[in-house]
């Protein structure tokens, strides 16, 4: 029986099984099979998260947490075997330790306004980097803008690698807080995370990562890593959108002040004073995103049983060749070839805009990402306005970026 489990974990993934499971890639895209290569900005979703939707909607609706009837209770459990699910995933110590939100952003803003407003005085340092999601930017910008606080920024190399020299050479007494990305969206960089949160460490300073990227592709083992937040979204791991985790510390959490007030946050509430919930719920002020945050489980078990190591062996497969087909091309340069990049490629074409590719791409059913991708300050760097991007998923197939090549050498001789 092991032997045949084991045996079956190490089987390649079945990709032409696990396309089965994703409704949506049987659609026509003006004609033509849709090719789905978007999936760092949103991946589509399985039958079973689809499923989890429908079920809580059409068997259980009801608000959590406070109420005695059946629906509330079943409800009520649904939505808190998400948070184990996702502790699991994680492997974060503790459940109080993960607060739901709205996504990624809302947990990065979450700890600027109360960690970042307790703690950064005047003349303290912030330090983020230059491939930072505008989401890991403009919260910093506004707390360090209100604090008098200095905003510093890990410079990236030509291959799309930070600066760690210059990044080692920025910490000092100052720094408070360094925010970074896991895995850049615009380029696939895996950063050294482990190093730079035992870097800022030394100095006292506390770590967030955006996990945005890293959580659908990498293992993530928050303890190990250990980081002091770690924020990630459902809708780029296979689930729906509008919920996603922020992890914390708990002494961290604990001492940190509320962020939003309102129901569910609290204990006791009079008018001269309100005592607060404890961890998690002290975090999460009104009715949150049920029905989500239940489907979030299905896509969090989903990727599981897939098994992270298979797809990542796919997808890495893909950037491979990907990456070398599209180096053939002439006028063609890959924005972004660090030591350690996984599924995302981006990439512009000498004398060709790459919204033009973008539209034409579409035209064949071909779904890509044009533009500056939520980095703007990234592309300012690299003297670009944008880039093409094509990021890979668990469902996508060689044959798939063969269509790509193919749309893309159509694209140029009709654009020059
Ligand atoms: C690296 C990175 N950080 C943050 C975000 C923001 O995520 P969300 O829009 O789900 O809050 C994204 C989304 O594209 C991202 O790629």
């Amino acid at each position: 029986m092991i032997m045949i489990e084991s045996a079956i974990i190490e089987e390649k993934l079945d990709v032409h099984a696990i396309r089965q499971q994703f409704p949506i890639l049987n659609r026509e895209i003006k004609g033509k099979p849709l090719v789905y290569f978007d999936n760092a900005a949103t991946s589509q979703k399985p039958q079973v998260v689809i499923d989890a939707l429908v079920e809580y909607y059409s068997g259980y609706n009801a608000n959590i947490h406070r109420g005695i009837h059946t629906l509330a209770e079943e409800a009520t459990a649904a939505f808190e075997a998400t948070r184990d699910t996702v502790r699991e995933f994680i492997n974060a110590a503790a459940r109080e330790e993960i607060i739901f939100t709205r996504g990624t952003t809302e947990g990065i803003n979450l700890v600027a306004y109360t960690w970042g407003r307790q703690n950064v005085k005047a003349g303290d340092e912030v330090i983020i980097s230059e491939m930072e999601h505008h989401s890991n930017i403009v919260p910093w910008q506004i707390l360090c803008n209100e604090k008098s606080a200095i905003l510093k920024v890990v410079p990236v190399n030509a291959d799309g690698d930070l600066n760690m020299e210059e990044y080692a050479r920025l910490l000092g007494p100052k720094t408070k807080l360094v925010s970074i990305v896991h895995v850049s969206n615009a380029m696939g960089t895996v950063n050294p995370v482990k190093q730079i949160i035992e870097l800022a460490h030394r100095q006292n300073a506390i770590v967030v990562i955006d996990g945005a990227q890293s959580s659908v592709h990498l293992d993530i083992d928050v303890q190990e890593m250990d980081c002091d937040f770690f924020a990630f979204s459902s809708h780029k791991v296979y689930g729906p959108t509008g919920v996603g985790v922020l992890y914390g510390k708990k002494h961290l959490l604990e001492a940190m002040p509320v962020f939003q007030g309102g129901g569910e946050m609290i204990k006791d509430v009079s008018f001269e004073k309100t005592t607060y919930a404890d961890l998690p719920y002290k975090f999460e002020a009104g009715t949150p995103n049920i029905a989500d945050t239940i489907a979030f489980k299905a896509a969090l078990d989903f990727v599981s049983q897939t098994g992270k190591q298979r797809v990542r062996d796919h997808e890495n497969e893909l950037l491979r060749y990907a990456t070398a087909e599209l180096k053939k091309i002439p006028g063609l340069r890959i924005i972004g070839e660090a030591k350690e990049k996984i599924s995302v490629i981006s990439f512009v074409i000498e004398k060709v805009h790459p919204q033009d590719i973008g539209i034409l791409l579409d035209n064949r059913g071909i779904a890509v990402r044009t533009g500056h991708h939520c980095a703007q300050t990234l592309m300012t760097c690299y003297g670009i306005p944008g880039t093409v991007r094509a990021s890979f998923a668990m469902y996508n197939t060689h044959e798939e970026v063969d269509q790509l090549l193919t749309g893309l050498d159509k694209a140029i001789k009709m654009l020059l």
